[in-house]
């Protein structure tokens, strides 16, 4: 059957496809969309959701999602570099103090603007979707920058990140998600930077006996559909399926909260990974080498868009 004025089938399927174990705010999220839009378009509608990289890995999904093989994704914001630079921005290390400076700024029409940012290229932001700040983990201690040094990171395929490690005399690796546990595990590297909720869920923690409370730099998602896709659904089922999306992602970032400091606590308590914290002296050092990085990407971002970020921090 046919959905009235369009060309799709019902019910229409929405692959959600995503990178991180579903007992992680965006597994929570996704599938919270699946059951809100169970419940609310029966017959018209399903989504189906594949975590862990199942159906596609970091670099593939976009990529598919243009061709049409997955209508939803929700990437980390580090991962959109192919398709704009705008989105730079939430990589510079110490820009944000924590998330209720990440929330002011994307809330902001600044934050709104950069949703639009990939529609060029074909796709739709949705919406940003929280995990929350990233620490440092490694196979050794971690207290000062010259700690870093020669140490060999995996990071998400960000140029900032890149500078970023480089600034502290570090080697950085792009890396997909799915293969970090490995690599960590026989150690070709030796550290990575991630959220508590991906550190635990992921069990890097058991194969990296320390992480460093740095907050460095955050990690957040947009929720992103393809132009096509999303223009294409009658618009009664898009605005059913946004008003859904919008409710799973209210809920994902409550999630985010809770888990973030849950999860920190268990890796805690399994006494596998000794948490490093930092006091005001060490943590400068790291601000001191690692802010010049702002400095290098000012071109490509805009200066007065990193000032309008730093000052959602007050
Ligand atoms: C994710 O949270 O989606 C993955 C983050 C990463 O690649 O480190």
């Amino acid at each position: 059957m046919l959905v009235a004025g369009s060309t799709f089938a019902a019910p229409i399927t929405i692959k959600f496809s995503h990178v991180v174990a579903e007992n992680t705010p965006k597994g929570q999220a996704a599938n919270k969309f699946k059951d809100l839009v169970a419940e609310r378009l029966a017959g018209k509608v399903v989504v189906e959701v594949f975590p862990n990289s199942q159906l596609f890995g970091d670099n593939k999904v976009l990529e598919a999602m243009l061709l049409g093989d997955v209508q939803i994704g929700a990437p980390s914001l580090s991962k959109f570099s192919r398709y704009t630079k705008k989105l730079q921005i939430y990589d510079l290390p110490f820009l944000f103090k924590d998330m209720n400076a990440v929330d002011t700024f994307q809330q902001s029409a600044d934050g709104q603007e950069l949703l639009k940012s990939l529609e060029k290229k074909g796709l739709v932001g949705l919406g940003y979707l929280h995990n929350g700040m990233k620490q440092l983990s490694a196979s050794k201690l971690l207290k000062v920058p010259a700690d870093a040094n020669g140490l060999k990171f995996r990071i998400m395929s960000s140029e900032v990140l890149e500078a970023q490690f480089h600034a502290v005399n570090a080697n950085p690796l792009k890396k997909p998600f799915s293969e970090v546990f490995t690599l960590l595990q026989t150690r070709a590297i030796d550290g990575q930077e991630n959220t508590w909720s991906n550190i635990y869920s992921k069990k890097f923690f058991e194969v990296q006996p320390y992480i460093t409370e740095s907050n460095h730099g955050v990690l957040d998602y947009m929720v992103v559909t393809s132009k096509e896709f999303w223009y294409g659904l009658p618009e009664d089922i898009r605005a059913e399926v946004k008003t859904a999306l919008d409710e799973a992602i209210l809920y994902g970032n409550q999630v985010a909260a809770q888990k973030g400091a849950e999860d920190r606590q268990k890796i805690i308590d399994s006494k596998r990974s000794e948490v490093i914290t930092l006091d005001d002296a060490e943590r400068a050092q790291w601000v001191q080498a690692m802010k010049p990085v702002w400095k290098q990407f000012e071109k490509e971002i805009g200066k007065e868009l990193i000032d309008a970020a730093y000052a959602s921090n007050k």
